[in-house]
């Protein structure tokens, strides 16, 4: 398809693939867990049934993605373990780890009423991912041992600190009490005060859940003479161990041992270096615009199997526009976002200190929070379809320098919108006339802008500019210029209103009848 004059802002994207040999962990975890398990009424310390609806979405995770072999996860977090050659969307940091949580956050909001069907999901969840790059299974290793250290040290700080709130203590005396406490006298104040034997409680609590490949023997049929024939096949289980990290666990199970690598030695104290590494996180350029782009994995399956409507199906582009309008509600530097088919952009200020400009929070917590949002709105858009699996949206974060760059960056997704939308048009319509798909496309192989124009005439649509404006401009969500109070009344204390709005955002004119957005 044509170039526009625009294509430059592309290269303001960075590269970010993880090279070979680094292993690549994605760690994900609830980005306001207390907040999330107080309104839900979570069990304290631990809710079983919110643990098992983490653990059934990491085994779908497993499922879904093929190349992670080995995940480890406790209370709101899974770390996922890839094998060391993939080439899973060639290893770009970004891509690798949007999804991931993206497709984690998809199956959560999915798969809530299944396990808490008495409780209503009051707003959406959203999780926060990262990479973790480990340079060897050396590294890999420690770091499985920091997070299950972490594990049981938060469990037995929990479990102490509520124990102590049931017996009358409010949580600030509690806290107080447990202030500079080590493991051992932990232990023996559960003991002594509450009859508790640490090593009693449930393995999940202590222990974390790992889920992992493992292969099972099927018995497919019988020979003639009753011999059973076998085969194997691929599954998933999940463990509880009390040393993932141990050299007994790991090598002991046959996909860990071919897609990683066997441990030589068990791990004594964790490298401080090490732990700076996995907290380690690269933060965007100050001052300049970011924009978070996410966009619907593959969509063009997603859009056959819901049956959407060609070229353009106005409620599925209506969901996404609800999904925005609720991104700039939810997060006060988003200034402005533009969206076309299944995907928006969204543009925070300049001088955002938004997850103190950590690119991979940035980017995971947002589309983790659209893809929530998709889901928990599907029915108010599709109240006659279900949806038949769960969707996924990958994300980047790109940094523009200057407005004029950044108003490039816009009008470029504009024109890809006219663009496509022209192309997609003349395509269907040539296919509704007959021709099949690949005719079609032949049929459009190198053909101008006039000579779709013409095309489209010929089948009746004189006037391009006649098709629904939204099919052809896309939607731009931003605030509404006016302050409102909840009344909708000009008030002191700023309410604005955001709105949805399919216009030309390349002309200059509508930048300067909002002057406030890009301020
Ligand atoms: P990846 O993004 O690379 O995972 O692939 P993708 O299949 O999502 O393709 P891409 O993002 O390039 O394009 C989006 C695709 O979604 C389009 O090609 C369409 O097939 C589909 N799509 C988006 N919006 C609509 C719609 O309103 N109606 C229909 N029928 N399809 C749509
Ligand atoms: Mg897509």
């Amino acid at each position: 398809m044509a170039n526009s004059k625009y294509e430059y802002v592309k290269s303001f994207e960075v590269e970010d693939e993880i090279m070979v040999p680094n292993l690549i962990v994605v760690r994900i975890g609830d980005r306001h867990f207390q907040r999330f398990s107080e309104v839900h009424e979570f069990e304290k310390p631990n809710d079983e049934k919110a643990l098992k609806l983490m653990s059934l979405c990491a085994t779908l995770v497993l499922q879904e993605y093929p190349d992670i072999v080995f995940s480890f996860g406790f209370s709101d977090e899974y770390s996922f373990v890839f094998k060391q050659t993939t080439k899973f969307y060639q290893r770009r940091a970004s891509k690798v780890v949007s999804i991931i949580v993206s497709f984690f956050t998809s199956v959560y909001v999915t798969k809530w009423k299944e396990f808490f069907p008495e409780k209503e999901l009051k707003y959406p969840p959203s999780f926060y991912a990262r990479p973790i790059v480990c340079a060897s299974l050396e590294v890999l290793q420690e770091y499985l041992a920091w997070r299950q250290q972490h594990c049981h040290i938060t469990n037995q700080y929990n479990t102490c600190l509520w124990e102590l709130v049931k017996s009358g203590k409010t949580e600030k005396e509690a806290l107080e009490i447990l202030k500079g406490t080590q493991k051992q006298e932990r232990n023996e104040l559960l003991f002594q005060h509450f009859g508790i034997n640490y090593r009693t409680l449930p393995q999940m609590f202590r222990q974390g859940s790992c889920v992992l490949r493992t292969e099972v023997e099927d018995i497919v049929k019988y020979s003639e003479n009753g011999t059973p024939i076998k085969r194997m096949r691929r599954d998933k289980t999940t463990v509880h161990s009390k040393n993932i990290a141990g050299r007994s666990f790991w090598n002991e199970h046959q996909s860990l041992l071919k897609e990683l690598g066997g441990f030589t030695k068990d791990v004594g104290k964790i490298n401080s270096d090490y732990i700076r590494s996995f907290l380690f996180e690269s933060k965007l350029m100050a001052s300049t615009w970011i924009v978070i782009r996410i966009d619907g994995c593959h969509f063009h399956r997603f859009s056959e199997v819901h049956d959407f409507e060609k070229p353009n199906d106005e409620q599925a582009l209506n969901l996404m526009n609800s999904c925005a309008v609720a991104v700039l509600q939810e997060f006060a530097d988003v200034v402005f976002s533009y969206g076309v088919s299944d995907e928006y952009s969204f543009v925070l200020k300049k001088d955002s200190q938004f997850c103190q400009r950590k690119a991979s929070n940035i980017v995971s917590i947002m589309v983790s929070f659209f893809t929530s949002m998709y889901v928990m709105n599907w029915k108010a858009f599709f109240p006659q379809k279900e949806l038949k699996y769960c969707p996924a949206f990958d994300g980047r974060a790109v940094c523009y320098p200057s407005t004029e760059i950044l108003r490039d960056y816009l009008a470029w997704r504009q024109v890809d919108c006219h663009i496509n939308n022209q192309y997609n048009t003349c395509f269907w319509m040539l296919v509704k006339s007959g021709k099949s798909k690949s005719e079609a496309q032949r049929t459009l192989k190198g053909t101008q802008a006039q000579e779709k124009k013409e095309m489209l005439a010929w089948f009746g649509i004189d006037d391009y500019n006649a098709l629904p404006v939204m099919f052809r401009q896309g939607s731009s969500v931003f605030r509404d210029g006016m302050a409102l109070n909840e009344n909708g009344a000009a008030g002191e204390k700023p309410c604005y209103k955001v709105i949805v709005e399919h216009c030309n955002i390349i002309e200059q004119s509508f930048w300067e009848e909002h002057p406030g957005i890009l301020g």
